[in-house]
């Protein structure tokens, strides 16, 4: 049976950026509380549709693995804020990518990424693929009530990309797990102008229900569990993790899982504080972000879990390859933004401010 390695990888930021001092100018927070009680320093803000920020991650992840989009056997794309949904953005993707293949959506909120990462492993060890794109990519502050100050500090845009292929070599993905708790599903629920009655306008409204305490405790229980049965499925232990890549929702559940775990701090891949929490994003922008670093080196074992809306939860544990330097560099470019991070969200926040009088 072939092994599922990564072998290319990119991630696309848009460029403007909101700060906690710019969000402290219209709703009532501040630096001080944002740093203290998440690890967050400021957010991208997108100018484009989530679907070309997922188009850039995955040229740039194509160069990376030395690949044409027409190399491609599939296409997951991992969202939960697709510019459309009908038809899928992974479309659009393949169109930018000039792939012809097999594409799809799913959407698993925050775990996204590492479902489809399970999903194109079982894929390739089944001899149905042989290379496929996996991308994570969110555009959540679009969606966001701008008045709510409990959530509108917490989130951020982006998208990131891996390319999976077989191969015969004892390394890559070597155990995933996947699960859903669907008794929890409204802690964290969102509607963006999904309407209860199509007929009354103000149910077209965005709605958020969130309950950030209960989400904290859920997340380190969920993903501790699923870290430690990858770790049991291949006979390995805590000790034997080089690197951890978690899901960067706030830099305390971090603290909290990798102690629970008794695994050094050291070893988590913390990079919450320029990003905030960018969902199905998260985790592969912060595999390039880790790499870039020299964090990641040839053969490594890294545990990388993840937790979101759903409520779900993914773990797996992957052995790097031998290569941690892309075989080429993309020129793809996202279109030049005139706006600052505020201004871009300043009519949101406005609209949302008023409505809340
Ligand atoms: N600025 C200033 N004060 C704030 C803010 C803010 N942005 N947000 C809340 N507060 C206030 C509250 O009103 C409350 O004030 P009160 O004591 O006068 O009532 C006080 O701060 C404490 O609020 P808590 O909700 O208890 O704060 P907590 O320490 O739990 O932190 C947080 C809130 C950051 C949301 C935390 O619960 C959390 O990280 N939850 C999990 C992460 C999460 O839910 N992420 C969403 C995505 S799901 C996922 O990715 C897994």
């Amino acid at each position: 049976m072939p092994y599922a390695t990564i072998t290319g990888w990119g991630k696309c930021l848009p460029p403007a950026t909101l700060t906690n001092e710019d969000l402290a100018t219209f709703i009532e927070t501040s630096d001080e509380w944002i740093k203290s009680r998440t690890g967050i320093s400021q957010r991208h803000i997108s100018h484009v549709d989530t679907s070309a920020l997922a188009s850039i991650a995955a040229k740039r992840a194509l160069a990376a693995a030395g690949l044409e989009g027409s190399d491609l056997d599939m296409i997951i794309l991992a969202t939960a804020s697709p510019d459309t949904l009908i038809p899928n953005i992974a479309s659009t993707v393949q169109a930018e990518v000039g792939a012809k293949c097999a594409a799809f959506d799913i959407n698993a909120a925050c775990s996204g990424f590492l479902y489809g990462v399970g999903l194109a492993t079982a894929q390739i060890k089944s001899g149905q693929s042989q290379r496929i794109l996996v991308i994570g990519a969110e555009r959540l502050t679009f969606y966001l009530d701008w008045s709510r100050r409990d959530t509108a500090v917490l989130f951020g845009d982006g998208a990131g990309a891996v390319i999976i292929e077989a191969t015969d070599k004892e390394e890559g993905i070597l155990s995933y797990e996947l699960n859903n708790d669907p008794s929890a599903r409204d802690i964290l629920k969102a509607g963006f102008g999904t309407a209860m009655d199509r007929f009354d306008s103000a149910s077209l409204d965005f709605y958020l229900q969130f309950d950030g305490q209960e989400i904290f405790k859920r997340a380190i229980t969920g993903m501790g569990r699923l870290s430690a049965k990858v770790l049991d499925n291949c006979g390995l232990t805590k000790e034997d993790v080089d690197l951890v890549i978690p899901h960067q929702a706030n830099e305390r559940i971090i603290d909290t899982l990798v102690s629970r775990m008794k695994i050094d701090k050291q070893k988590a891949f913390v990079n919450i504080a320029n990003y905030g929490n960018t969902s199905a994003a998260t985790i592969p922008i912060a595999i390039c972000d880790a790499l870039e670093q020299g964090r990641i080196q040839p053969g490594q074992k890294i545990l990388s879990c993840a937790f979101g809306a759903g409520l779900t939860s993914a773990a797996l544990l992957i052995q790097w390859g031998e290569r941690i330097t892309p075989i080429a560099v993309s020129d793809a470019q996202l279109p030049e933004c005139k706006e600052t991070g505020l201004e871009l969200v300043k009519r949101a926040a406005d609209y949302f401010n008023a409505k809340a009088q």
